[in-house]
């Protein structure tokens, strides 16, 4: 069976990372359009570093949860019939065991150089007046993630194992946007089963054919342990 996952903030919620758009959420105190934009970032560099350079240091006080782990276990098991794409900038998928990790939305542990183009793992603050390790050129460096507006990564690999998959799951994401959001819908187009595992229902959950409400350090081991047997 060829299972494709997406997961988004709230597959991190229990590991001590905010949601986005829950009650106490990042985008509930602070506006994106001045933190998550290339006009933000052009317009005020330092504050959208320091947002960034945050939640990077944050990843340090944070561990992967059992539903991170159980993911990895299924890549494990299915190898290349299995596909983790993630809207999550953090790095606890790799953490918790997976290998491979779409991240669609760009990684807070990698810089990007817009003088010579290249990402770098970082783990330390970004400035303005940060030098490349590639290139030496200094303030040219931004964190290496994909902005509102911005074109998300690796779309025509994700698109063409959406259009082959048995099994759609969505882990943890509010649907609420785009092109992510609309995954389910291709999906369920190309002939796949699709299935919510969330907290609550979410923007898109009209979409899913099946749904699972709960935390998802429960919901995701017990759909794990259904596909693989008892870890
Ligand atoms: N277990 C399972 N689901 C949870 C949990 C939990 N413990 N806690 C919260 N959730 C669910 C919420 O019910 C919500 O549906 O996770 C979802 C989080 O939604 P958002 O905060 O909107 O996060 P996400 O869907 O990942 O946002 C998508 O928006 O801001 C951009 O680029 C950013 O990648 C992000 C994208």
């Amino acid at each position: 069976m060829r299972i494709v996952v997406l997961t988004g903030a709230g597959i991190s919620a229990e590991s001590g990372l905010s949601t986005f758009r829950d009650p106490d959420g990042v985008w509930m105190k602070m506006d994106p359009i001045k933190l998550a934009t290339p006009e933000a970032f052009a317009a005020d560099p330092e504050l959208v570093q320091g947002f960034y350079n945050a939640r990077r240091a944050q990843l340090r006080e944070v561990e992967p949860n059992a539903a991170h782990l159980a993911l990895a276990r299924l890549e494990k098991e299915l190898g290349r019939d299995f596909m983790l794409v993630t809207q999550n900038v953090d790095d606890l998928h790799e953490r918790g065991g997976s290998r491979e990790v779409v991240h669609m939305h760009g990684q807070l542990r990698q810089a990007w150089c817009r003088a010579c183009d290249a990402r770098v793992e970082w783990n330390d603050d970004l400035s303005s007046a940060t030098a490349c390790p590639e290139c030496g050129a200094a303030g040219h460096m931004r964190p290496d993630i994909v902005w509102f507006g911005e074109m998300p990564y690796r779309m025509e690999e994700i698109m063409r194992t959406l259009d082959t998959c048995d099994l759609f799951v969505a882990i943890g994401t509010s649907g609420a946007v785009y092109p992510a959001a609309g995954f389910v819908e291709i999906a369920a187009n190309a002939g796949a089963e699709t299935l919510e595992l969330n907290l609550q229902p979410s923007d898109g959950t009209v979409f899913f054919d099946s749904h699972r409400h709960g935390p998802a350090t429960e919901i995701v081991p017990a759909f794990v342990d259904e596909i693989l047997g008892p870890a």
